[in-house]
C-alpha cells in the first residue's frame, strides 16, 4: 500500500473514531479504580490517571480494536507523586456524563434570579467579549456595575463596548488589554486597573480555551494551564489588595468559570505542572480538564485561607453548563461540523450559560455559604481533590513557586 493511501486511511480512521466516541462516552460503564490506581481487566500494571484514560480518543479505540488492550495513544505513566490522587473518583464519572450533551436536555435548567444589588459596583470580566462572558457583562450592565472588560484583542473589546452601549445607552463599560497567555499582560493589565483608582467588588476569572494543540507559552507553561488557571490565580494575586480595600460594607467576590470536566482532571501537581513538550502523548482534553480541576482546587483552598484570616473576600466556582460557544473552535474538523449539530439541537444559549455565573456573583448564598462549586444555580460537590487540604496545598505552593510569588501571600 503506498504511504499516500495509508494515510488517507489512518485520518479515515481517527474521523470514525472520534465521531463514534462522541457518541458512546456518555454511556460507556467506568472502569474499575482500585488501590489508587486504575485496574483494567484485573491486570494492576497498567496504571494511568484518570483524565489520561477517560479521554474519549483512547476510550473508543479499545472499543472499535479489541486488540488494544493498553489505553492506547497514552501510554503507561509513573505512579503519582502524591499517593492521595486517585482515590474516589470514579463515582464523579456518571455525574459528568449526566452533565454531557443530550443529558442537560432533561435536567430543568434554573434560571438565574433577580437579585437586589447596590448601584454601582465595580466588576472585572475577563474574556467579557464574547460566549458566556459577554452575557454576563449585559447582566452585570443591567444591575448598573461598572465593567471593565479584559480583552484578548483590542478590536473585539471597542466592538463589545460599542455593543452593549448601543443595546444599554447608560451602560458603565469600558476595557483593558489582557492576553492571559503572558504574564507580562497580566501585570500590565492589573496596574492599569489600579491606575483607575477604582473600587472592585467583583472579580470574574471567566476567560477560558479548550483543546489547544500541544503548545507551551513564551512563560514556559502549558497554555490551556496558563490561560485557564495559572493565569488568573496570577491575576487574582495582583488585584487582592484592591478586593481587600474594597470590602468594608458588603463582601467582595472573586467568580472563578471551571467545568464539569473537572472531575476527570488529575490532581497531581506533576501532571499538571507537565510541560508540553515534555508529554510524551500530549491529549488537549486531559489537559484541558487539569486546568479545570486546579481552578476548583485553588478555589476551595484560596476560600480556606480567606476565611482563616477572617477576611471579607469569597471565593466560588461553577460549570455554566455546555453552551453553544467559540469555546469549541479548536475541536477537530472531523467531528466539527457534527457537534454543531448536536450543539444546536441539546446545547444552552450563551444567556443560559449566564446564569449560574450571574447566581454566584449576585445571590447572596455564595456569600453566606462560602467556597462552593456551584451548577445550574445550585451547590454541588466537587471532585473530591478540591477537599483534600494534602492536595490543594501542593497545588497553591507549586503555584506560587512557579509565578515566583510569596505561598504566603494569604
Ligand atoms: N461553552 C461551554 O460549553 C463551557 C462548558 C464548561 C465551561 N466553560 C467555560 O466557560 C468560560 C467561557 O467560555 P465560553 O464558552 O464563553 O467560550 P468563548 O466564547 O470562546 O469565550 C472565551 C473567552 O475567553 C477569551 N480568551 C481566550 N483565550 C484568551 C487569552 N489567551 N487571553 C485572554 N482572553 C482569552 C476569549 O477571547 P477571544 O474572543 O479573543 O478568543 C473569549 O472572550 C471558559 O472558561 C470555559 O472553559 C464553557
Amino acid at each position: 500500500m503506498n504511504m499516500m493511501r495509508r494515510n488517507r486511511l489512518r485520518a479515515c480512521g481517527k474521523a470514525i473514531h472520534r465521531v463514534a466516541a462522541l457518541f458512546i462516552t456518555p454511556f460507556t460503564k467506568a472502569h474499575k479504580v482500585e488501590n489508587k490506581y486504575i485496574v483494567i481487566d484485573g491486570k494492576e500494571e497498567e496504571v494511568v490517571p484518570i483524565s489520561e484514560f477517560i479521554n474519549t480518543d483512547s476510550k473508543i479505540s479499545r472499543w472499535i480494536s479489541e486488540s488494544a488492550r493498553r489505553v492506547a495513544e497514552v501510554g503507561p505513566m509513573n505512579p503519582p507523586s502524591n499517593p492521595a490522587v486517585f482515590q474516589k473518583t470514579p463515582k464523579h464519572i456518571g455525574p459528568l456524563c449526566k452533565d454531557y450533551t443530550i443529558f442537560q436536555l432533561f435536567t430543568k435548567h434554573r434560571k438565574v434570579k433577580d437579585f437586589r444589588v447596590t448601584s454601582g459596583k465595580v466588576a472585572i470580566m475577563t474574556g467579557g467579549t464574547s460566549g458566556i462572558g459577554y452575557e454576563v457583562v449585559k447582566g452585570l450592565v443591567k444591575k448598573d456595575f461598572v465593567v471593565f472588560i479584559g480583552a484578548r484583542n483590542l478590536v473585539e473589546g471597542e466592538e463589545t463596548v460599542k455593543n452593549i452601549k448601543k443595546e444599554y445607552r447608560d451602560a458603565k463599560v469600558s476595557y483593558l488589554e489582557l492576553q492571559l497567555d503572558s504574564l507580562v499582560s497580566i501585570r500590565h493589565f492589573a496596574e492599569k486597573f489600579q491606575s483607575e483608582n477604582s473600587s472592585l467588588h467583583l472579580l470574574i476569572n471567566n476567560a477560558g480555551a479548550m483543546f489547544l494543540p500541544q503548545n507551551n507559552t513564551r512563560d514556559g507553561f502549558n497554555e490551556q494551564l496558563q490561560v485557564n488557571y495559572l493565569g488568573h490565580f496570577y491575576l487574582s494575586y495582583l488585584l487582592f489588595d484592591i478586593l481587600q480595600e474594597s470590602s468594608d460594607e458588603e463582601y467582595t467576590r472573586i467568580v472563578n468559570v471551571s467545568s464539569a470536566v473537572h472531575y476527570l482532571g488529575c490532581p497531581d501537581v506533576e501532571v499538571i505542572f507537565k510541560k508540553s513538550d515534555r508529554v510524551t502523548r500530549y491529549s488537549p482534553h486531559a489537559s484541558y480538564s487539569n486546568s479545570k480541576l486546579a481552578i476548583v482546587m485553588s478555589s476551595f483552598e484560596l476560600d480556606e485561607r480567606l476565611q482563616r484570616k477572617e477576611k471579607r473576600i469569597v471565593v466560588n466556582c461553577l460549570h455554566p453548563g455546555i453552551v453553544r460557544t467559540q469555546l469549541y473552535k479548536h475541536v477537530h474538523w472531523s467531528i466539527k461540523w457534527f457537534l454543531d449539530i448536536i450543539a444546536y439541537y441539546t446545547y444552552m444559549s450563551p444567556e443560559e450559560g449566564s446564569d449560574t455565573v450571574l447566581h454566584v456573583a449576585l445571590s447572596p448564598d455564595p456569600c453566606r455559604e462560602r467556597g462552593g462549586y456551584y451548577d445550574n444555580c445550585q451547590k454541588k460537590d466537587p471532585n473530591p481533590a478540591a477537599l483534600s487540604e494534602t492536595l490543594r496545598t501542593d497545588l497553591w505552593i507549586r503555584s506560587c513557586e512557579e509565578l515566583n510569588i510569596p505561598p504566603d501571600w494569604i
